[in-house]
Order: C-alpha cells, then structure tokens, then sequence
C-alpha cells in the first residue's frame, strides 16, 4: 500500500482567484518562502486559475512588491517561478476546469499524485467553485484537500447552507478552513504555556482570575477595501473568528491528546458553554477623520467613497462573552478589536483578581500575564515587588519574554507558511472545524441581526484614538481594573 502522503510524489497547488489581492500579497510570497526553504515535496507544481487573461510573468510582476528575496536567492527564485502556472478559466463552466484538470494531470506521473486546491475567491462564486473542483479535478491517484479562506458565511443560516454544501462534496478530512491566526506563533503557543507548566494550572480560572481581555487593533482604517468591509463589519470580520479562536485556546480544558481532534473536541466544548451574546453586552463603534490628523487620518469610515452613505457598519467593537462552567462561571471575557486605532496590537490579557487580605495599604496592583501575539512577540508576566535597595517600597514589575531577545536567531515564520505547509503534511489541528464554526455562528448572529434590524449607531471615535471612549467605561465595568502606574523599561540591547 502506497503512503499517499509521502512527499516524494508530485503535488500540485492551485490557487484559485489567482488574479486577486490575497494571491499576491500574500499566498504568493508564501509558496515561494515554502519553496526557498525546502519546506515542500520537491515535486511541486504550483497553478494559478482566474478569470483574467494573463501570464505567469504578469503574476510574477503583480506579486512582486509583497515578495522578499534576498541576495543570492535569485536563481533559486527564478526557479520558483519555473514551477508555475498559469490557467485562465472561468468559475463557474465545467469545461474550463476540465481543461485545468488536463493541465493538473500533465505533471503527475507516477502511481500517486495529490492536489491542493486553495480557494482564494469571492464568497458569490464559492460554490461553483467547489462544485468544478469536485466534478472535474479531483485527484485519481492521491488526495484532494481544499483550503477555504473566510467569510464562512455571514450568519448561523448563511453558514450552515455553505457548510452542507461542502459536506456534500467533501469529507471534512479533505476541507482546511483557514483562520490564519491560527498559525500564529503565540496563538499556537497557548496550549503550551497553560498545559506544559504547572504553575499557570492551578491559577486558571474563576477563583484567581477577574478578567481575560482579547484585543485586536490596527492603525487603518478599511482604504479601499470599504466596499468589502461594509458588508461584513469588524465583528464578522475579527471578532467572530480571529478572537473567539483565541478564546477557546484560553479557555478550553486539557485536551486528552495532542490529536487535532481531541483538541478541537475541547474547543468547541468550551464554545458551547458560551450562551449567545446580549445587545447590552456589546458596543458598537465608528470612526471620523481626525480634523487635527493628516492624510487618511483625517477620513471618516463614511467618507471612503466604497461604503453606503449612512452605513451604520461597526469598525470598532467590544463585547463580554460568558463561560457557564465550572472554571469561567462569573469572569468576563472580553473581545476588544478595531480599524483606526493609535496602534497594531494583538493580545491577550489575563488580569488576576486583587490580593485578598491586604497588607501593603492597598499598594499592591493586580497581577497580569499578557501573551503578545503582534507586533513582536512576548510573554510578559507584571507583578509586584520589594523596591531594590534599603526601602520596603513596592514596585510593579514584570517577568519578560521578549521572543526577538531570547530567541535572536529564530526566524518565526508568518502565519500563512506555517497553515499551507500543514495541508501538505495534512494535519488539521490549526483549522476550524465544522462544528467549531457553527458553534461561533451561535454566539454572534442573534446581537448582530438586532443590530441590523433596529439599525443601531454606533459610538463615534476619532482616527488614530484608542477607541470610542465609551469603552473604558465598559472595561471597568466588566472588572479589568486599569490602574495606569505600571511603567515598562526597554532593555537595553
Ligand atoms: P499598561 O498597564 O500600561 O496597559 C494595560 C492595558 O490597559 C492595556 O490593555 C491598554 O490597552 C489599557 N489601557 C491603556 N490606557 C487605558 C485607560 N486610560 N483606561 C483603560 N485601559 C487603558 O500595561 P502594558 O502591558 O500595556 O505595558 C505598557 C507598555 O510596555 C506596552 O507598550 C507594552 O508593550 C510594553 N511592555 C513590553 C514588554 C515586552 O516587549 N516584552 C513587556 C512589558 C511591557 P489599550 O490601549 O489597548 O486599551
Ligand atoms: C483579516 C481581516 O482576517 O485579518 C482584516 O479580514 C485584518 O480586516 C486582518 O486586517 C489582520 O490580520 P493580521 O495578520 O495583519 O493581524
């Protein structure tokens, strides 16, 4: 019996919506990092499908600006783009996939050969997309794995109707949805933080801890992309998926093994514990252009000329989700995320509670153990301590690991790199499972059809702000206590 896995058969990736933003920024530079590092079955082929009439060299010279090659690497990256292909088809006609299935069979000599297909398209052509796929390019002599970027739906309903859609046409084994924070370096590092280190164990849960905030900012705001973005907002967006992802790593119990099953059995576990969100525990924000800013700073969300007038589309939103179960009953979680903030930032903050039984006149702050996902990655732990020298002052400190400081040599791979090589080596423990998404549908639908049915404003806050500043207000009240005393010294280096 043949090991169809192995990696000496010939493979192919097809990237379909070869033409389109995600395959240039970013899938594109990340064949190629897979392929400059040897990461792939050498026997590789990699095809890209679109409607557009173009060349490989087009795709090359689209791509260009978002690839790094490093000197020295120019041969090896004109190789690269030797492996490349290059199909115009339409979506939705059998007999343009027929034709990319001749091309696709062209390279696969030999009794095994496994196809990729990673679906890069708008949602309106999704199904017949996989529709062709499974009807005239499935692989006869190996396996087929289909890698589906979000929007995974828009709602419970709309999610569900593609989630049997694709049931009827693959097994789950075959499907790979991606939610690329996934594959990022300390989101894969939960599990190891809580589960490989006594001493987070017994601290994890509702008697110790008073909060757990999740935070996702960006400096932007949606330039260009209003059109897109109108339709979904930041909590189909971000908060949905990105977040709710983190927090069910955060949350989950011990799986019983390493198993990708067994760990996402945990997830959506803890998932179900979670009753779907209230209005009231959710604010919703917009932002306006800073008059006092410059360039694009100085535009509204409602100013970008792609989005409705009037859109009452959130940009910003923070709401507390609730763990009915025997670790979490009590203790908020919050999702913070937002376009147009003053920084990049992805966190997770887990504040402990306040000392009981005091007896340092109330000095003492609350512990927090903050996860930095981006930019730079670090674990930081800020607790208190005996002021250094003949005082019996208390100081606030902290624990740190600053990944670019302990790990100098380390090269920690993007998110992408690390979730397309896992479809290769076909392991499913960094993508969302079925039940996973439907379970986060749950969650989100009933607040966000209220929110389109009455149509509900959202706070205003200014481009380039911490957000709407309704939102500390909420903070203190769902028991994250910001005391603003806390003052971090860079290290030298
Ligand atoms: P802070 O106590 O300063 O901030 C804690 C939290 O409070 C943040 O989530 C911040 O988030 C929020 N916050 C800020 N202002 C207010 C406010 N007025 N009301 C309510 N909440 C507020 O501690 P940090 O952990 O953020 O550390 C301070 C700085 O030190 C950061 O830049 C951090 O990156 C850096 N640091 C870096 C380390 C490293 O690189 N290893 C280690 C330790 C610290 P937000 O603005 O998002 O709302
Ligand atoms: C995407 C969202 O999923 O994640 C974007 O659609 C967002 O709106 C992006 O900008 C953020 O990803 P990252 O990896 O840059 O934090």
């Amino acid at each position: 019996m043949e090991n169809i896995t192995d990696f000496q058969y010939p493979h192919t990736f097809t990237l379909l919506g070869a033409s389109g933003d995600l395959a240039k920024k970013k899938i594109y530079p990340t064949i190629w990092y897979l392929y400059r590092d040897n990461l792939l079955p050498k026997n590789t082929r990699f095809v890209g499908y679109a409607r557009t009439k173009q060349t490989i060299a087009d795709v090359r010279e689209k791509s260009k600006k978002y690839i790094k090659v490093r000197p020295g690497e120019e041969e090896k990256f004109a190789k690269f783009w030797e492996a490349n292909d290059y199909v115009a088809g339409s979506y939705d006609k059998r007999v343009d996939y027929e034709l990319l299935n001749q091309q696709l069979s062209k390279y696969e000599k030999g009794p095994v050969a496994n196809r990729i297909f990673y679906l890069a398209v708008p949602p309106t052509v999704f199904e017949d997309v996989t529709v062709n796929i499974r009807n005239a390019c499935i692989s006869i002599k190996g396996f087929t794995r289909v890698i589906i970027e979000k929007p995974f739906g828009r709602d419970d309903e709309s999610s569900a109707k593609l989630s049997n859609h694709l049931a009827g046409l693959f097994k789950e084994e075959q499907i790979y949805r991606i939610d690329h924070y996934l594959g990022k370096e300390m989101v894969q590092n939960l599990m190891t933080i809580r589960f490989a280190n006594q001493i987070f164990s017994p601290s994890w849960n509702r008697e110790n801890i008073a909060s757990v905030l999740i935070s996702f900012k960006e400096p932007f705001g949606t330039e260009g992309r209003g059109g897109y973005f109108d339709n979904f907002g930041i909590v189909r967006d971000v908060m949905q998926n990105h977040l709710l992802q983190i927090l069910s790593l955060v949350a989950m119990e011990k799986p019983v093994t390493l198993n990708p099953n067994d760990i996402r059995d945990e997830k959506v576990k803890v998932l179900r514990h979670i009753d779907p969100i209230k209005l009231d525990d959710l604010l919703v924000g917009q932002y306006i252009g800073n008059p006092n800013g410059q360039g694009e700073e100085t535009q509204g969300y409602l100013d970008d000329p792609t989005v409705p007038k009037g859109s009452v589309t959130p940009t910003y939103a923070l709401a507390a989700l609730w763990i009915n179960n025997a670790r979490w009953e009590g203790v908020p979680f919050i999702l913070r995320c937002g376009k147009a903030l003053n920084e990049r930032k992805a966190e997770v903050r887990l504040q402990y509670k306040d000392v009981p039984g005091d007896i340092f006149d109330g000095q003492a702050k609350r512990n927090e153990l903050v996860i930095r996902v981006q930019p730079g990655e670090a674990l930081y732990l800020k607790l208190m301590s005996k002021s250094p020298g003949m005082k019996f002052d208390l100081v606030e400190t902290e624990l740190d690991l600053t990944y670019s400081l302990r790990y100098r040599e380390a090269d920690v791979p993007d998110a992408y790199e690390r979730l397309i090589l896992d479809v290769f080596t076909g392991t499913q423990m960094h993508f969302v499972r079925n039940d996973e998404l439907k379970e986060a549908w749950r969650i989100f639908t009933p607040a966000l059809k209220q929110l389109e049915k009455q149509q509900i404003k959202p706070v205003s806050y200014v481009y380039g702000a911490r957000g709407p500043p309704e939102a500390d207000s909420k903070l203190a009240e769902y028991n994250f206590k910001y005391s603003g005393s806390y003052k971090w010294q860079k290290p030298a280096l």
